[in-house]
């Protein structure tokens, strides 16, 4: 049997089988969930973003011709070059609500790799349509996106995983269980680092835009603005330097955060936060005065998050995040000459315990830890020797999606998945507090003398479950954001 015809008769088995359970009604698709595809047999995969992390997320899906790539969405048709080139007979698009339309039938499952911006509005119209979804880090722009996406992945019963690949490096798991042996005892601070921003970040907006590439329509620029407030085209946007711009990205904390604080939040078992303060590096380009910068997110900062206690770790945890440079200093028990986190320093985690420390670099490489008496303990290079994972591309965070969307919503393989969206959900969550709490830092009000006051400039108490800041009402403008008319969530 050709790929067709086997791939035409599975969703015409998937179908009957459907109609069969339920009694001849008609069932929308999402009470049944998509049901269970022979490993043999392979996966229609499409794109929503095949340039930059796109080209390896739905290259990784693939795998070497063991899925069937259908369709693929890119607004450029410069980025998607390299993808329409490889695989030909995939539908080409710009406008992924079109390709989710038209492909619907075609469609099993979809990597969405396009701007933080858009991640929420296109993975939730795919879920709605039955869809099994991997969507980029961080999962969404904003906390109520990213609460959304979680509730819709239960209830259309899709399979979903985030691309923090280091979720499924052994050395994570490796982390949890000398962390669930006890061997540090009780972890009260945690400190997470990152070099990043290593775009331009922290710059006033520019005022003078030098209008599109010729490549790029107004209607293909359009689709990139997707639920954004509109703004010209402008080089310092696209590709790549959008994660600046609180319009489009969510700098240095969104980026990195979901690669670094997956491990603390992993490890510690942890959940919502309680409180979040911050303080954020200022720009002068004249005297005594700072740059005012409400649209740009800050060259640095320094963010300190509450979580409660949990059920794995029996204390409330501080989180201290630092970006743009700026590191913790070394601890009693590391010593001066070791590099902190990851080899020279630049992205890091440190769980400081009762007993010890755990440390690594990001996506849990390097781990290493430093107990009480000066023992230091370092994996066992067979962790990973061992573990065929540590070989493959993102440690197989695509291909055990895949093969996790062929066996079914609850699957075993499903629930093995490190970060699908009942875990990276609030684990995303957890990182844009951070960005609320920089946002409402950074956001002025002007008093009738002309001078700016920021009242946001406190700790923030967070109510969890009802996704509101209780003592500044202003902060939680920040959880949702406003969307443009036509690309609601
Ligand atoms: N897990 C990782 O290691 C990793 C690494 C890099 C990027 N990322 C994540 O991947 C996402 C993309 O980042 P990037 O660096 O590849 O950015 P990029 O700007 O280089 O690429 C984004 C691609 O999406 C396309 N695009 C933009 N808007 C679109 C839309 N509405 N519909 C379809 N296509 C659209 C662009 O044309 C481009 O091809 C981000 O969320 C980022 O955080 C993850």
């Amino acid at each position: 049997m050709d790929t067709q015809t086997k791939n035409s008769s599975r969703r015409s088995f998937l179908k009957h089988s459907a109609m069969g359970a339920a009694g001849f009604m008609i069932v929308p698709r999402h009470v049944l969930g998509r049901g269970y595809i022979p490993p043999s047999d392979k996966l229609n995969l499409a794109a929503i973003g095949a340039g930059g992390k796109g080209w390896s997320d739905i290259g990784n899906a693939y795998e070497n011709g063991a899925n069937n790539v259908v369709a693929l969405c890119d607004v450029d048709v410069n980025s998607a070059k390299r993808a329409r080139e490889r695989w030909p007979d995939a539908a080409y698009y710009k406008d992924f609500r079109k390709m989710l339309e038209e492909k619907k039938d075609d469609i099993d499952a979809i990597t969405i790799s396009t701007p933080d911006h858009t991640h929420g509005v296109a993975a939730l119209a795919a879920i709605e349509m039955g869809m099994h979804v991997f969507v980029q880090k961080p999962l969404t722009h904003n906390i109520y996106e990213a609460r959304k996406l979680t509730e819709a992945a239960r209830e259309y019963k899709v399979v979903t995983q985030m691309g923090n690949q280091g979720s499924s490096n052994p050395a994570q798991h490796w982390m949890v269980e000398q962390f669930d042996k006890g061997i540090i005892g009780k972890v009260h601070t945690v400190h997470c680092w990152t070099n990043r921003p290593v775009w331009p970040q922290g710059i006033p907006f520019p005022t003078e835009m030098p209008g599109r590439p010729e490549h790029l329509s107004a209607a293909d620029w359009d689709l990139f603005i997707g639920p954004a407030d509109y703004v010209d085209y402008h080089p310092l946007f696209h590709p790549f330097k959008w994660r600046g711009w609180w319009n489009f990205g969510t700098g240095a904390l969104g980026d990195m955060g979901c690669h670094i604080i997956d491990i603390p939040f992993r490890v510690l078992g942890l959940g919502y936060p309680t409180e979040v303060e911050c303080s954020v590096g200022q720009v002068f380009v004249k005297d005594w005065t700072p740059e005012y910068i409400p649209d740009g997110c800050p060259p640095s900062s320094h963010v300190a998050i509450k979580f409660p206690a949990s059920k794995r770790n029996k204390s409330e945890v501080n989180m201290i995040w630092n970006d743009g440079g700026i590191r913790p200093f070394h601890p009693d028990l590391i010593p001066a000459d070791h590099d902190l986190g990851e080899a020279g320093s630049k992205n890091g985690i440190m769980m400081i315990g009762d007993k010890g420390i755990i440390s690594c670099g990001v996506y849990g490489v390097d781990p290493k830890i430093y107990l009480k008496g000066g023992e230091v303990i370092e994996m066992p290079e067979t962790v990973m020797t061992e573990n065929p994972v540590s070989k493959l591309p993102d440690f197989g965070q695509q291909m055990s999606w895949t093969r996790a969307c062929k066996a079914g919503f609850q699957s075993k393989e499903h629930k093995a998945l490190h970060s699908s969206f009942d875990y990276a959900g609030p684990l995303t969550e957890a990182v844009l507090m951070g960005n609320l709490a920089i946002r409402s830092y950074t956001t002025g009000e002007r008093a009738d003398n002309g001078a700016m006051r920021f009242p946001g400039r406190k700790p923030l108490l967070w109510d969890g479950e009802n996704m509101r800041i209780t003592n500044y009402e202003a902060a939680n403008q920040f959880v949702g954001r406003n969307y443009r008319e036509g690309w609601n969530i």
